[in-house]
């Protein structure tokens, strides 16, 4: 099927367009590619898109350039015009980025692209571990497998706590108090599925589940790809760690291994490689982020059983041979070292089914479980069970609140907010937690978890104050609450219980997380125009400012889409026509007259009803596989090299551009992250993180103090853990395919040779060329080479352009000697991708995994879709999200990148939270953006102070 479709606005505007280029050839190239329509989507795996256009296309949307760069591996969105920085406009800023115009052609030519992406990820990236599998590829009489919406692998089991109340064995729905809020467990998000994205469920997988575990050898593809040549500590990751991930340290002496210099000295230095446009804050922002969406661990453990972690053979001359003592020292690695194994839900090999005649794993070869809620829940602060509740206080004269106390006497008006306290003896906790702050998910803790838990702790509770106050001026106006057990009756603001209050509390604080994460924290991450639209779209909608067209779309996405039981309805055009009123809210507004005019008199009509199980569940789509991560997912979010190694510390009432201390991020780790927070202050913090760059994620460049963590759990001889050998152990063991198949998993573009990796637009003999070479030659070192073989075919994922299969020669002669590219693992190799789309702070690669994660953490829950309504939010905790506080939309006062934009949902958190820095904030447009950086014209990725901050040591 040929997608033309008129009223689609990706389409129209990336197709239809008056081709005002300023070259005739490219004239002509947007006339043939209009007449010959858009590509269909893929009906088979093999001849997916691969972000790759037609030679017309890419001449239509960025010119000769795009042309020249189209035999890259890489995606070709990134060469169109309007995608960089300035110099990446067709004309320049002035002239405008407007549809008809070729930086218009280029921004909607990526959101298309990118639409095909999600569409083909949706339908070829969806393998669940849970036992629907075989379903989903078989489907039910009259429906499609990717159009099942309820599972029966999604039933409460009989034994759980809340079987009989969901319906037993009968048809299960949740009602009552269950649909209420977020329950602590995570059940009954789903009101047909109640177990769905609950604590301690599997996993699910993006890959095909053949193509899981390729140490297993389980396949001929697998044998075919990678010999016998990989194993649990083959390559060796402490050999891996040391030559690719070190940090190169110009004084190892002032940095010492990350420790730094006694007393925070300033004169500590470790150098790291910096991304100009994002923060330290980001950094800790997404690892509180992870905290909340997934965990391998229970409660801080893996299983007890210890195992070596590798410094204990390298590849010489393409075989593996053992260390001798010397290498050992001379590398820094440690053979001594040991690491708890993983914990495994199912350890056997799963049964098969059959279907047209093949034979199909119904799960993984092995499978882990999310030991924490996968939704977007804040469990990391409420808690997700039962013993991680136990660790969340409340305020005892207020217990709609959470528990903050004073620490010290500091000047600032967020001090009198308070901290919260820490872990007692008698909270559940194992002995590395004491000291730190009592919260639901206390492991990997440092200064930047504490940091976040307080401020959303005082987020929380300004929320509760303001309810409160909203209470005792209007104690008998409806507050927008309801019971589902009373439906039609209104609660009015005096008869909010506390711990209605502090439910909805919750709900406000996990959709304002939702929102920074969606709209500021990615678009910085991802710092370009049509990512900023991208984002902006899943929020808000591209028909944001049209709001009868999208009325109109959304009624056609949730009643007929939504509903439809065939696969191409229910999932493609449902993601398609939803970037138009956004997933944000879908569902949320039942309009029982006209759509087009409900939404200018929406109260009066609004028919959407807690009664109604199809209103308060209708605006979720799970696209026929229940929403969990993937592990994949968790692998592309092993995000380490983020982190410096020192944190400059800076005070916000001692002029901010000053560096104060250079304080150990391993000094702040644990027990000491709470000390060092209540002793320094969390604006302090704010400032200091607010203005240092991250660390950019690529190969030499983790932190060195997390490669010699003290791991006092571990029974070691060294007493420490190197965490980057880890994360490549902890993905084999979770048997994650190795990079270049995992790239033809998700439908992108399969590297030939490690020389793949260099920048090819790079002039050759440049430094940075060089710097890209030299990498790569440790590359081919550590994973060395092989003589191929062309009757070995690898892969069933993709084919090569000629329609013959991938043999394990990747396109060259057969029997000559070809880079190991098919080794590669994973984290390594999109760390060493060194061309990215720009303002990319992650690879193409991960963000591959994002578009289709990030898009069905929204889609999947009926919290951020039908169910965000006052009945559970509360009318204030509504306007808050949508407004991002109490007091009404606040316009920020310029224009950024062209844009004219609210004051941004985190600025106003921490303008709430730490109204002491809003001189500091005064200058902040995005606060993922280093807080005294210029940002410039279009986003600039330079690195220059505002005006201001000139006396800035960092930008010296
Ligand atoms: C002070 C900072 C940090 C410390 C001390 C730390 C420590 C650790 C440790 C010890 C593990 C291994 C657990 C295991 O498998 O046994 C781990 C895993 C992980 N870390 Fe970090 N980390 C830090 C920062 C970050 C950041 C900034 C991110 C960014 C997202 C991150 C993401 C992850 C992920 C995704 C895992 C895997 C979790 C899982 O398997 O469920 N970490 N970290």
């Amino acid at each position: 099927m040929r997608l033309r479709i008129p009223l689609l606005v990706l389409t129209l505007t990336a197709v239809l367009t008056g081709c005002l280029s300023t070259k005739p050839e490219d004239l002509v190239a947007c006339s043939v590619m209009t007449v010959e329509g858009l590509r269909p989507v893929a009906a088979e795996r093999s001849v997916r898109f691969l972000g790759k256009v037609a030679e017309d296309t890419a001449r239509c949307r960025g010119g000769d350039r795009a042309v020249a760069l189209r035999g890259e591996p890489w995606v070709d969105w990134q060469n169109y015009w309007g995608t960089g920085d300035a110099s990446s406009l067709a004309k320049s800023i002035g002239e405008g980025i407007g549809h008809l115009r070729a930086n218009g052609r280029g921004i909607d030519g990526t959101l298309l692209d990118l639409e095909y992406q999600r569409i083909e990820l949706i339908k070829f990236n969806l393998f669940d571990n849970s036992g629907t599998y075989p379903d989903y590829v078989r489907g039910r009489p009259g429906v499609d497998g990717p159009a099942i919406r309820v599972f029966d692998a999604m039933r409460l089991p009989p034994g759980h706590p809340d079987y009989a109340r969901v319906g037993g064995d009968g048809a299960q729905l949740c009602q009552g108090d269950l649909i209420r809020w977020r329950t602590l467990s995570g059940i009954c998000n789903d009101l047909r599925n109640p177990l769905m994205g609950s604590s301690g469920t599997p996993l699910a997988r993006n890959v095909q589940l053949e193509a899981t575990y390729p140490d297993l050898g389980k396949t001929e593809l697998a044998r075919n790809r990678h010999g016998d040549r990989l194993g649990l500590l083959q390559p060796d990751p402490q050999v891996i760690s040391r030559k690719l991930f070190t940090r190169a340290q110009s004084s190892a002496d002032k940095c010492r291994a990350g420790q730094g210099l006694p007393g925070d000295s300033l004169d500590a230095s470790c150098d790291y490689k910096k991304a100009p446009f994002f923060n330290v804050l980001a950094a800790f922002w997404i690892q509180f982020m992870t905290h909340d969406w997934f965990s391998h661990l229970q409660e801080g453990r893996n299983r007890p059983e210890l195992m070596a972690v590798g410094c204990a053979s390298q590849r010489v001359g393409n075989t593996e041979r053992p260390l001798t003592a010397e290498e050992t020292a001379r590398l820094g690695c440690r053979p001594g070292d040991r690491a708890d194994r993983g914990i495994l839900a199912e350890a056997a090999d799963p049964p098969t089914f059959s279907h047209d005649g093949k034979t199909y794993p119904a799960r993984a070869y092995r499978t882990t479980n999310n030991n924490v809620t996968a939704w977007w829940d804040a469990s990391q602060i409420y808690g997700h069970d039962e013993i991680s509740r136990r660790r969340v206080k409340r305020d005892p004269t207020d217990p709609a609140k959470l528990m903050l106390r004073p620490a010290g006497q500091r000047a600032g008006a967020g001090e009198r907010q308070g901290y919260l306290p820490p872990l007692e003896a008698g909270d559940p906790m194992v002995p590395e937690w004491s000291g730190q702050e009592a919260t639901g998910f206390p492991d990997n803790w440092s200064v930047g978890m504490s940091f976040y838990h307080n401020v959303f702790a005082r987020e929380h509770n300004l929320f509760v104050d303001a309810f409160r106050k909203q209470a005792a001026a209007t104690p008998l106006a409806e507050s927008g609450l309801r019971n589902p057990a009373r439906p039609t009756e209104a609660i009015a603001y005096k008869d909010v219980s506390a711990d209605e209050l502090f439910e909805a509390g919750r709900l406000v604080v996990s959709a304002m997380i939702a929102k920074i994460h969606t709209t500021e924290w990615t678009p910085q991450l991802l710092y370009d125009e049509p990512l900023y639209r991208g984002m902006n779209a899943n929020w808000h909608g591209l028909l944001a400012k049209h709001e009868l067209v999208s009325a109109a779309l959304e009624k056609i996405v949730t009643h007929s889409f939504g509903k439809s039981d065939d696969a191409k309805y229910a999932n493609q055009w449902y993601s398609v026509f939803a970037s138009g009123p956004g997933i944000f809210g879908l569902g949320s507004r039942i309009h029982s007259h006209d759509p087009l005019y409900a939404r200018l008199d929406s109260p009066s009509r609004d028919g959407w009803s807690l009664t109604n199980p199809d209103h308060v569940n209708g605006g979720t789509n799970h696209f026929g596989s229940p929403f969990n991560f993937p592990e994949e997912f968790v692998t592309v979010y092993r995000l380490h090299p983020l982190v410096p190694d020192l944190i400059e510390f800076r005070e916000w009432n001692r002029d901010a551009n000053q560096i104060r201390a250079r304080v150990p991020v391993i000094e702040t780790v644990r027990g000491k992250a709470t000390a060092a927070t209540h002793e320094r202050g969390l604006a302090n913090w704010a400032l200091s993180m607010g203005r240092q760059r991250l660390g950019m994620l690529t190969l030499q460049n983790h932190p060195q103090f997390l490669q010699n963590l003290p791991m006092p759990r571990l029974a070691a001889a060294s007493g420490v853990i190197d965490v980057a050998a880890l994360d490549l152990i902890r993905d084999r063991e979770r048997g994650v395919p190795r990079f270049n198949e995992f790239r033809r998993q998700y439908g992108l573009r399969q590297l030939k040779s490690y020389d793949d990796f260099v920048d090819q637009r790079l002039p050759k003999g440049s430094p940075e060329r060089a710097e890209q070479e030299r990498i790569v030659g440790i590359l081919r070192e550590v994973y060395g080479q092989h003589r191929c073989d062309a009757t070995k075919i690898i892969t069933s994922a993709q084919v090569n352009a000629d329609g013959s299969p991938i043999n394990d020669c990747l396109g060259h002669p057969n029997g000559t000697m070809v880079d190991n590219v098919e080794d590669v693992d994973t984290v390594v190799g999109w760390l060493a991708e060194f061309r990215r789309p720009h303002g990319f702070a992650i690879s193409e690669t991960q963000f591959q995994v994002f578009i289709l994660n990030a898009s069905r953490r929204l889609f999947s829950d009926r919290f951020f879709t039908s169910s965000f309504r006052p009945e559970f939010y509360t009318d204030l905790g509504v306007r808050w999200v949508n407004d991002n506080g109490p007091d009404g939309v606040v316009m920020e006062k310029g224009v950024a990148n062209g844009h004219r934009d609210p004051v941004s949902p985190f600025k106003r958190v921490l303008l709430r939270t730490m109204p002491e820095l809003a001189p500091e904030l005064e200058h902040v447009v995005n606060a993922f953006d280093p807080w005294a950086r210029d940002r410039g014209e279009y986003y600039s990725l330079g690195w220059k102070p505002r005006p201001g901050a000139e006396t800035d040591p960092a930008f010296r």
